[in-house]
């Protein structure tokens, strides 16, 4: 275990601490990809490595996100060879890669987040590679954010309105009942449960066993919801949220860019992952039945 994740028990979510380099458990961050969605291969890679990378390495590597980063999601790797892997690793930064669907674009467009912000010709750069990902990781279908004229619905509005839709859909009953926050709080794994570093939502993952209070995050904040539940537009005429086990299962397995992260169960029979799927089959009965609340993300 590196030293990021002995601070991480620590400080929960403290300020940018520092420097810290990594010790590389498996010697595999050689850039091998991950089990994460498919794509990525092409121009999109190309286009990230050309035109993005050396933003976010200006912006946001040089403060507090890169890989030998201690505090703060470790999305930006320190050169060019690993940096794809790195950062499209971080579900919790690329999410499903549309404008409204990747907590980075957010960031930049309107941002400003950590007083960084980003030139007209900076913001097309990152749009254009994250349309350029959509495109390829829909099997070509589904077009980049710019398409869609005709009133078709694009893949970034198509995301906006499914997460919109969730957020009313999720009942707080649900998570008490179903004791969601306790049973993904109380999630063991090597290095204690999630709640010991999760707690406060370090690292865009939240777990906490106060289920009121997992309800009102979950539910008012996309990214905080988008950990556990997916907007999958694979489909773009059939969009619709998903338990988003993928992740969970990239991370648990510690695989690259989440090597040093503390390994845990990642059956689908375990407790917390059967939790999130009994709230996700909830809910979308709430969906198919019509009797979701308003949504509470607009
Ligand atoms: C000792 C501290 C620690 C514990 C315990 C821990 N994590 Fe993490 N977790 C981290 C750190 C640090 C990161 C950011 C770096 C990374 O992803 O490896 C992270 C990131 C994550 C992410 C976000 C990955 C992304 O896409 O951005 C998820 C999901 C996650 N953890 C799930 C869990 C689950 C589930 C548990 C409990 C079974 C858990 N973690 C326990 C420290 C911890």
């Amino acid at each position: 275990m590196s030293i990021r994740y002995l601070l991480a028990a620590a400080l929960f979510a403290g300020g940018c601490v520092g420097d810290l380099t990594p010790v590389d458990d498996d010697g595999d961050d050689d850039g091998t990809p991950d089990a994460g969605g498919g794509g990525g291969g092409g121009l999109a890679r190309q286009m990230f490595e050309r035109d993005v990378f050396p933003i976010l390495q200006a912006k946001c590597g040089a403060g507090c996100h890169l890989t030998t980063s201690s505090s703060s999601t470790p999305f930006v790797a320190t050169a060019v060879g690993t940096a794809y892997i790195t950062t499209v690793g971080f579900d919790s930064v690329v999410g499903n890669f549309t404008t409204t669907g990747a907590a980075l674009y957010s960031l930049v467009v309107p941002g400003p987040h950590q007083a960084r912000t980003y030139t007209a010709d900076e913001q097309m750069k990152v749009a254009a590679w994250l349309a350029q990902e959509v495109s390829e990781r829909s099997g070509g279908g589904g077009g980049g954010d710019g398409g869609g004229g005709g009133g078709e619905e694009t893949p970034a509005q198509a995301t906006a309105r499914i997460i919109s839709e969730w957020s009313g859909c999720l009942k707080l009953e649900d998570f008490q009942q179903l004791d969601f926050g306790g049973s993904w709080a109380n999630k063991g794994s090597n290095q204690g449960n999630c709640e010991q570093c999760h707690t406060s939502g370090a690292y865009g993952f939240k777990a906490n066993d106060d289920n009121a209070g997992m309800y009102e995050t979950l539910t008012t904040n996309k990214y905080y919801m988008m950990s556990y539940f997916a907007p999958d537009i694979s489909n773009l005429a059939d969009a619709k949220m998903v338990p988003n086990f993928p992740n969970f299962i990239r991370v648990g397995l510690r695989q690259v860019p989440h090597q040093e992260h503390p390994s845990y169960n990642t059956n689908l029979n375990d407790a917390a992952f059967q939790r999130l799927q009994q709230l996700y089959d909830r809910t979308m009965a709430y969906k198919a039945a019509g009797t979701c609340g308003p949504p509470r993300i607009p």
